[in-house]
Order: structure tokens, then C-alpha cells, then sequence
């Protein structure tokens, strides 16, 4: 029998589809290109069911979304006080992308704005691998299948990283960079280029709304405190200067992408994830707002 779950999910699918305000990223060329009127939902509940709604099979580049599960390698790799020590956790209050960090110590100021997520690409460990692949195999884990690159993608930012790349060699100029600037820039280029549905999003939030369990696979991704960490600053910084809007309306952690997509986490729940690529003036997803705006409402998501 259908859940009506699903049902509910189509309705918000539906009831979003005339909300055509935003415009898409175009820094990125690839990103340009997307169909603007896709949309999807896609919900993870703490037992590992995944119910799903709209263009559920349509890939998206994670983008920025890579960011909190970036946060959360470099975490297990070198301990939550070596990452706190090299990246802060307060937020910038500026768009994603500024040319900023703090004043005092050339350290960015939060994992969740592109300087934080270069210095945060560059504490993962290699391994044998490329701290890229090592990230890609942990996103697999969590979503239970092979998460590929979109190479197109990558190709098309590598081709207009200048920002990036200053980023880098600020950080490195001021001793705040763990690795070649031009190398780092590459593989977090790759990071966010990483290929996902809003189903693979939705399996990724609820392994840390269940603590750093992959809820199905019952395999330890995260340590408890690494998770609390994760959560905490996507909470704070995850939405960059709308973070404030999103906290007292919606009320969960979550993290968005310039492709269009948002994930949200209710511990102890679900793992959330919507799509559609039209972008408001922080770089969010204007229909993917609206549509977590109902899912809060109508599932009491709002931790206060
Ligand atoms: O570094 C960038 O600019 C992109 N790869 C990711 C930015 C992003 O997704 C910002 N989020 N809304």
C-alpha cells in the first residue's frame, strides 16, 4: 500500500511549483545550464526508510552541502580539537564566497563559508587515496551506493576558480592552509562536485540525525561528539547571513548548495533533503525554502 507519507510529500511538491523567484548561479557555467523548474523531496527517517517525492532520480552537484560532511571526515581524522584549532565556528555574517578571515589569526571563521571548507578539504587525510576519493567513499557509505563525480561539473568551476583560488593562498600566506593552495582548491572543486539525488541527500542527513550511524548499515561514521559538533555549526553558519531567518522559521540544522538543493537534520528523527535550482539573494534555494518552510510546519520539525 502507498504511504501517505508520499502523498503528503506530493502535495508539497505541488503546492511549491509556482514559486519561480530566484535566478540560477551562474558563476558556475555548468550550473546555469540546469533546468530551472526541477523539484524534489526527499525524507530519512532515523530507522533508514526513505520516502521521496518529485524528480527523485534527477543528480545534482552537492556543492556546499559537502561542507558539514567535509567537517565531518577531517573531524574523525584529527580529532575535533586540532579542526576547532585551524577553523572557527562563529559566523561570518558575509555571503559564502568573501574574500574575508578573521582579522587577528588568518583563520576562516566557520567550516560552512568556502575559506573554512578549503582549510577543512585540506585536513582530510590522504590515506593512499586522494583526500577527494576518501571523501566520495564516505558519502558512500552513508548513502549506500557508489557516489560518482560529475566531471563536467568540476571541469566547469576549475575553470573559473580565481575566488577560490585567492582563498587558498590567503589561508596558506598566513599559515592556515594544511596543503598545496592549488592542489586543495582542486579537490574541494571535486567535493562539491560530488553527484547526488535528494534520496542519497535525505540517507546522508539522517546518519547524523541518528548520531553518525548510518541508520541501515548500523556503521559508525561520526563520533557522537563529532556529530554534535557538525550539528551545531551547521545550526549557526549553515545558511550563511540567512542563517537567523532560517533558525526562528524552519529551526534545524541544515545546509544548502548553489546547485538549488537544502538538507536539514532533526536529531533523533529525520534527515531531510529538497531540490530545485533557483537561488535567492544568499545563494539558498527559493522553491527549497518554501518547500522546508511547510515540511516544519505541517511535521513540527522546529526544535524550539
Ligand atoms: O566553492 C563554491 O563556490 C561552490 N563549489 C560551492 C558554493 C555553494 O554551494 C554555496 N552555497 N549555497
Amino acid at each position: 500500500m502507498r504511504s501517505p507519507i508520499l502523498d503528503y510529500l506530493d502535495e508539497v511538491v505541488a503546492d511549491t511549483a509556482h514559486i519561480d523567484s530566484g535566478v540560477l548561479a551562474d558563476y558556475i557555467p555548468e550550473l546555469a545550464a540546469a533546468d530551472p523548474g526541477r523539484a524534489a523531496v526527499a525524507l530519512c527517517t532515523v530507522g533508514g526508510t526513505v520516502y521521496a517525492s518529485g524528480e527523485t532520480h534527477h543528480e545534482f552537484s552537492i556543492q556546499s552541502m559537502s561542507k558539514p560532511f567535509a567537517y565531518a571526515l577531517a573531524i574523525e581524522d584529527n580529532g575535533l580539537d586540532h579542526v576547532v584549532e585551524c577553523v572557527g565556528v562563529e559566523p561570518s555574517g558575509e555571503a559564502f564566497n568573501e574574500l574575508s578571515l578573521d582579522p587577528d589569526t588568518g583563520k576562516p571563521r566557520n567550516p560552512m563559508i568556502n575559506a573554512g571548507a578549503i582549510a577543512t578539504h585540506a585536513l582530510i587525510r590522504p590515506d593512499g587515496a586522494l583526500p577527494v576519493d576518501r571523501f566520495l567513499g564516505y558519502l558512500s557509505r552513508m548513502a549506500e551506493r557508489d557516489i560518482a563525480l560529475d566531471e563536467a561539473v568540476a571541469e566547469s568551476e576549475l575553470a573559473t576558480s580565481s575566488r577560490n583560488l585567492g582563498l587558498a593562498y590567503l589561508l596558506h600566506a598566513s599559515g592556515n592552509l594544511a596543503s598545496e593552495p592549488r592542489q586543495t582548491v582542486e579537490g574541494y572543486v571535486r567535493q562539491c562536485a560530488a553527484s547526488v539525488t535528494v534520496s542519497d541527500l535525505a540517507l546522508m542527513a539522517s546518519t547524523l540525525a541518528n548520531g553518525g550511524i548510518q541508520p541501515n548499515t548500523g556503521e559508525r561514521l561520526l563520533s557522537r561528539k563529532g556529530c554534535r559538533q557538525v550539528l551545531s555549526v551547521m545550526a549557526s553558519c549553515g545558511m550563511y547571513d540567512a542563517a537567523g531567518n532560517w533558525l526562528t522559521n524552519v529551526g534545524i540544522p541544515a545546509k544548502s548548495g548553489v546547485s538549488g538543493g537544502i538538507i536539514g537534520v532533526l536529531p533523533g528523527q529525520v534527515g531531510v533533503a529538497v531540490f530545485s535550482p533557483r537561488l535567492d539573494e544568499h545563494g539558498n534555494s527559493a522553491r527549497g525554502i518554501a518547500m522546508m518552510d511547510r515540511l516544519s510546519a505541517d511535521l513540527e520539525l522546529h526544535l524550539m
